[in-house]
């Protein structure tokens, strides 16, 4: 039974109570910059190319797919994250309902989640910025520009830029930096901008007969696209990690995910519109800029130059919220002992999990160099996906168990709606590829194997079950 065994959530809740040092602040529309902020990135900017070879300019119809089971997925995650509003992640959320062993499963997931972001984001970030450096005239040596095998037809060995901005974000993170509200609003008025130049300018250049076929691949190709595009939309649960900070969780919560979530999906499809009608979909194969790229071939260089120079800076807080999302994760899980001490460290002049903050950045760092952006991606979602489900499966579960919990916010619908979301989060998993699906099975076999030998055995909770 030790495997089940949980976290006071009593304990937690006056814990959190006591801990209401953090100045309650946010409101909804602060929550939705906050939820843009961190959604927009490498998903629509870069993987909008591989998703249209892959669906045709029927990634309009992926973007929505994506776009409702992340609805589903994020009211029950709103639940689930409002009801103990505790600073941290559905990992610790978990813990005190799931037990042990889930939240464990939780954590490791939410590590391929955060940590791959960050390479996947990181390669994004490099696509754009050779595409800057194009329009001046730079190009850098072509062994250094991408993961192996990640250009069909050219030889490349490392993405450079790729870890030398892991190597930057690493550093400042490192000594305590942290994205501030006011940068975040900033960078979301700037890559807000640069969508709607792409969909104001490139509206221009559409011509409709480039949407036929409309469905080149048939519903395959969109289930397909859609499961892959479902990472565009990763982040929008950064928004419930500021449940405490919330002025009024009940109504803000819900509004700032769901918001964010619509603004997202309304622009993401007026660029598959744009770009698919631009640039015939099979020419999108091994385009590592598609959006920038689109207004290339329609003669908007500058624009083109705007939007690439947009993407640089609007991506690098993607990467800052992602790194610091993961050190935390890791962070927690050491503090409960299930991983190193050594992990949760922190640093006596910096304040910071430096150790960690530098281990993992130069790890993340090599991978997003190494491996080619469509694999980390699938496996990104494929993380983030079991994730979801699961704690979609926790709201049912804690209906029944803590039926009296003060919930701040009450999932609509229970339990159709977490039954929905379960569903579309594992009809999503299945239309990934099967070797992402191998990836992940070891993924979680090593991380069974990591829990059962060392963190079963050094967990606080199981030696002293009475302070928790
Ligand atoms: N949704 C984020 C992006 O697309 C992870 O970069």
């Amino acid at each position: 039974m030790s495997l089940f065994r949980k976290k006071n959530v009593e304990h937690m809740l006056q814990a959190s109570a006591q801990g209401a040092g953090l100045k309650k602040a946010l409101g909804a529309l602060d929550l939705t910059f906050l939820g843009v902020g961190a959604i927009i990135g490498t998903g629509i900017f870069v993987l909008t190319g591989t998703g249209a070879v892959q669906a045709g300019p029927a990634l309009m119809l992926s973007f929505l797919i994506a776009a409702l089971a992340c609805c589903f997925a994020a009211l029950a995650y709103a639940e689930f994250a409002s009801t103990i509003p505790v600073a941290g992640s559905i990992y610790t959320y978990s813990y005190a309902t799931l037990g042990e062993l889930v939240a464990w499963i939780i954590g490791w997931d939410l590590m391929l989640e955060y940590g791959l972001a960050t390479s996947a984001v990181s390669v994004g970030w490099s696509g754009y910025l050779q595409s800057l450096l194009s329009g001046f005239g730079i190009a850098l040596p072509t062994a250094l520009t991408a993961a192996p095998g990640a250009v069909p037809g050219a030889f490349t060995l490392f993405n450079l830029p790729a870890f030398l901005v892991m190597m930057v974000i690493t550093a400042l993170l490192s000594i305590g930096v942290r994205e501030s509200t006011r940068i975040n609003n900033i960078m979301v008025g700037i890559k807000v901008t640069v969508v709607l130049l792409v969909i104001g300018v490139g509206a221009f250049h559409v011509t409709p007969a480039k949407w036929h076929p409309f469905m080149p691949h048939g519903w395959n190709g969109v289930f397909g696209a859609a499961a892959v595009m479902f990472f565009a939309f990763i982040g929008f649960d950064s928004v419930s990690s500021a449940a405490e900070e919330v002025k009024d969780p009940k109504r803000d919560l819900p509004v700032g995910i769901i918001a964010s979530l619509i603004v997202c999906a309304v622009l993401y499809v007026a660029v598959a519109a744009v770009v698919t009608g631009i640039v015939p979909w099979q020419q999108f194969a091994g385009i590592a800029h598609p959006v920038s790229y689109a207004l290339q071939v329609a003669g908007e260089k500058w624009v083109a130059g705007f939007i690439d120079l947009g993407a640089v800076l609007g991506m690098l807080t993607v990467i800052l919220v992602m790194s610091y999302g993961q050190t935390r994760i890791i962070f927690a899980m050491s503090r409960d002992g299930l991983l190193p001490a050594k992990l949760s460290k922190v640093h006596p002049r910096y304040a910071t999990p430096f150790f960690t903050t530098w281990l993992v950045g130069i790890f993340f760092g090599l991978i997003g160099a190494l491996v080619p952006l469509n694999v980390l991606a699938e496996l990104i979602n494929i993380g983030t996906l079991a994730a979801f489900s699961m704690v979609s499966i926790a709201v049912l579960v804690l209906r029944r168990t803590h039926p009296d919990l003060p919930r701040a916010f009450r999932c609509p619908g229970v339990p159709v709606v977490p039954i929905l979301a379960v569903a579309s989060c594992l009809f999503l998993m299945l239309n990934l590829a099967w070797i992402t699906w191998v990836a992940f099975v070891a993924w979680l076999v090593i991380g069974l194997l990591i829990y059962f030998l060392y963190s079963r055995h050094h967990s606080h909770l199981g030696r002293h079950p009475h302070e928790h």
